[in-house]
């Protein structure tokens, strides 16, 4: 749901709504500070329209600094901009579907239209649908080269006149909403229709059903991939942001983790699983794959890259070798010591390596990182790292330092 009536949302698209937007960022990030001389410089303005344009100022230091979007010409609301495709993968899926032959998409979600436009500017026409009027009348402000259309993308009837406008080679896209726009604040009942598919905008049953050969999706990472669907999992500073479904084969391997470091992205693909002994003994480093790396089932790649790198155990996330680096979407921890012994002698070495902070990393065996601090008299704090694991049938506790440069 939008912050704005559709009345303001149109004053907001004029030269005197964006000339407004211009005048309240220049006042500045503070809220009562900017609002003050916003009424001394635009006396002119509505209240309603002074709170938008503020709120439109906000909107855009926000995307910036919280998702690099440089929003400038864009009108915005918060809600939709917390669920927007941010702009590096919504290029990436869109010179996807290009390279598959892709000439036309038909978005059934559009909201502020970052995947629309990511598609417009590969190069192909896009018509995108959107039930919110205030949105679709954002989005249209957005993005001249995407053709918005108010409308409900589950209404059958028109829906399949969309769906005849199609070649079979044309793409249906839809990122459907994951939230309940009147649900809650608290980010964790909001997140309830996220874990429940049925209940997203338009539903995931629903849109897997759709009567076209070309469907893609993007989808929260924790959904189970479909018989015959793609999958590519993305993540951005080591969070899993989206998996984008594809219903027919738009690369060749079926699963892929696409990996951002640095605006670039490093694709990895689910290899055929190789031979895979887990080691035998702790090398001089462990290794920590991207979460998207676990989620597409690609470690096997990573393995066939380093011969001498094998896994702690059959069903470890942990790998371990003589390497220092194995490349930007595996983070390698140098290991110290192994902590054994009882607590006691555990803090005791501790103590004599001055390592007063930890971050413990204890997936593997479900212990809670604050009961591990506890029992060892440790702060939770960068520095060192304690991964906590098993190596063969033993449970091992060994004490690391993240390879130069990068945080725990
Ligand atoms: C997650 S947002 C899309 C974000 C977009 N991909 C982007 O990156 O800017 C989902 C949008 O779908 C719209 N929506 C939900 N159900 C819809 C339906 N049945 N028909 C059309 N739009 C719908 C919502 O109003 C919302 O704006």
């Amino acid at each position: 749901m939008a912050g704005v009536d559709i009345a303001t949302a149109h004053w907001l698209a004029t030269p005197d709504g964006l000339a407004a937007i211009e005048a309240a960022a220049a006042c500045g990030p503070e809220p009562l500070a900017a609002a003050a001389a916003l009424r001394r410089d635009r006396p002119d303005l509505s209240p309603g329209q002074a709170s938008a344009a503020l709120e439109q100022a906000g909107l855009r230091r926000l995307a910036f600094e919280r998702y690099g979007i440089d929003a400038q010409r864009l009108l915005l609301t918060r809600a939709e901009l917390e669920q927007a495709t941010r702009p590096g993968i919504a290029a990436h899926r869109a010179a996807l579907l290009r390279a598959s032959g892709v000439t036309r998409v038909l978005d059934l979600t559009a909201g502020l239209g970052f995947d629309a436009a990511a598609c417009a500017a590969a190069g192909m026409a896009v018509r995108a649908l959107e039930r919110d009027p205030v949105t679709a009348a954002l989005c249209r402000h957005n993005w001249p080269l995407v053709e918005v259309v108010d409308a409900d993308a589950t209404e059958a009837q028109a829906l399949a006149v969309e769906l005849e406008r199609l070649a079979p080679t044309d793409a249906v896209f839809a990122d459907p909403a994951r939230r309940d726009p009147d649900g809650p604040r608290d980010a964790r009942l909001r997140a309830m229709p996220e874990r429940d598919p049925a209940r997203w905008a338009p539903p995931w049953p629903w849109l897997a059903a759709l009567p076209h050969p070309r469907v893609a999706a993007k989808v929260a990472p924790s959904l189970p991939v479909p018989d015959g669907w793609h999958a590519e999992w993305s993540s951005v500073h080591r969070v899993v942001v989206e998996c984008a479904l594809y219903s027919w084969p738009v690369f060749a391997e079926g699963r892929r983790a696409v990996v951002w470091a640095g605006g670039e992205a490093i694709v990895v693909p689910s290899g055929p699983p190789g031979p895979t002994a887990p080691a035998d003994r702790l090398g001089d480093w462990l290794y920590e794959p991207d979460p998207a790396i676990l989620k597409a089932g690609a470690v096997a790649t990573v393995l066939a890259d380093h011969p001498q790198v094998r896994p702690l155990g059959p069903h470890s996330t942990w790998l371990t070798g003589p390497e220092s680096q194995l490349g930007p979407a595996v983070r390698g921890f140098e290991v110290i010591s192994l902590l054994d012994g009882s607590e006691r002698q555990q803090r005791r070495r501790l103590d004599a390596l001055a390592v007063a902070t930890l971050t413990v990393k204890s997936r593997d065996t479900g212990v809670a990182p604050a009961t591990v601090l506890r029992g060892l008299g440790r702060r939770e704090g960068a520095g060192h790292v304690l991964v906590l694991t098993r190596l063969g049938d033993r449970s091992i506790r060994v004490l690391c330092r993240p390879a130069r440069g990068l945080p725990a």
